[in-house]
């Protein structure tokens, strides 16, 4: 054999083995999210669900709705059964997206979320013109009424009323509040109940690992409770960062809520991967920091994390699963707030124009590190 020849011949076995070892790793992955789904991993422990957005309640983004059928056994609704968008004018109801959004949960058997009937934020402007209790009551009721029962039985879980609270625990003064006072929120609760009297009802809200914040969700659910009106359910919305908040601090309110008799939902996880405006704590939709919009040092990962940066959301994601499954006796379900990154509204929200890494699927949909570490966590 001349030189040449053993030269071509070794180049094309070298070539052989590359392509065949690649084979081989794009084979693994592929049936390890085959094989394996999160809604399957955490069957016995809780609900595993996820936020659809317009386009994959449409089911117009086919991509999402493959991965969504496959590893979640329940879905919320990221915003199209909000005030503004269902219930836009007085006499006004638009139900075309809800009814789908609906339709695809139950051809799923998925646990069906309602988010969310009362909230001061995304309200319809006409709702936040009114002034007087009795008008504020009569508006209340038509919605609740018309929107529970026509999904009586359809919609599992309410989220009845969604960040009623301040950080200090004290309640926020919107519309609702300045109006009636807390007894929106009796009112919410009862309504709702009456409604559908089986569908689970819960009051969902963010940071409510803060001391002070949990005080004030304490007393929200025990007043209720004294009421005699049924509430099975807090929802801590879990927007957090890869430093916070403490384990320590959430485990603290499974644990404070639990004692009330109510099950504990995780029901908007997410974890920035970005650096935050120095102020900003918590997830107020209203809060927005237009100066740092273009500035690099805002957005460090343009294309992708880091492996440092992935490593760490990865080890984040499974300590945190680890304190769900320690505590799954409490825990009704966990709900991702979005599908894939490149879908997450913390690419536009506090700051818009970055890219965001917040959740287990990359812009491809393919799984990450984190989602791994989380499923491993059922291997042990
Ligand atoms: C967010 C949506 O994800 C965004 O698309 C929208 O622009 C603003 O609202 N708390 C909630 C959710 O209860 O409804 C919010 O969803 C995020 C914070």
């Amino acid at each position: 054999m001349t030189h040449r020849i053993k030269k071509i011949l070794l180049v094309s076995a070298l070539i052989l083995w590359v392509s065949s070892c690649k084979n081989e790793v794009k084979e693994i992955s592929n049936t390890q999210s085959k094989d394996t789904s999160l809604k399957d991993a955490f069957k016995s422990d809780f609900l595993i669900g996820a936020a659809l957005n317009k386009s994959q309640i449409e089911e117009k983004d086919t991509l999402s709705i493959n991965l969504i059928e496959r590893e979640f056994n329940t879905i919320s609704p990221e915003n199209e059964m909000k005030w503004e968008q269902i219930h836009p004018q007085k006499d006004t109801f638009y139900f075309d997206v809800a009814d789908k959004y609906v339709a695809l949960g139950e051809k799923n058997n998925m646990h069906v979320v309602g988010h969310t009937l009362i909230w001061h934020s995304q309200l319809a402007p006409w709702m936040q013109d009114v002034k007087d209790s009795l008008t504020m009551v009569k508006n209340i009721e038509h919605h609740i009424n018309t929107i529970v029962k026509r999904y009586k039985g359809k919609i599992d879980t309410w989220d009845v009323v969604n960040e009623a609270l301040n950080e200090d625990g004290s309640f926020r003064t919107s519309n609702f509040y300045k109006v009636m006072g807390d007894n929106f929120i009796s009112l919410a609760f009862k309504l709702a109940a009456e409604a559908d009297p089986d569908a689970k009802l819960v009051y969902n809200d963010y940071n409510l690992w803060k001391p002070e914040k949990r005080g004030g969700v304490v007393r929200l659910v025990k007043d209720l409770q004294a009421q005699g009106l049924k509430i099975d359910g807090v929802g801590m919305q879990a927007h957090w960062s890869l430093e916070g908040p403490s384990l320590k601090d959430i485990e603290n309110s499974i644990l404070a809520y639990a004692a009330l008799g109510v099950k504990v939902s995780f029901t908007e996880l997410d974890i920035t991967a970005l650096p935050n405006p120095w102020d900003l704590d918590g997830a107020a939709v209203e809060q927005n920091y237009e100066q740092y919009e273009n500035d690099p040092k805002m957005n460090p990962y343009p294309e992708k994390l880091s492996v440092a940066a992935a490593t760490q959301m990865a080890n984040r994601y499974e300590a945190i699963f680890k304190l769900f499954l320690k505590h799954k006796d409490k825990i009704d379900r966990v709900t991702f707030w979005g599908v894939n990154d490149g879908q997450s509204w913390l690419n536009y929200w506090p700051i818009s124009g970055r890219t965001n890494h917040p959740l287990l699927f990359d812009r491809d949909f393919n799984p990450k590190k984190a989602y791994y570490n989380v499923l491993a966590l059922k291997n042990k």
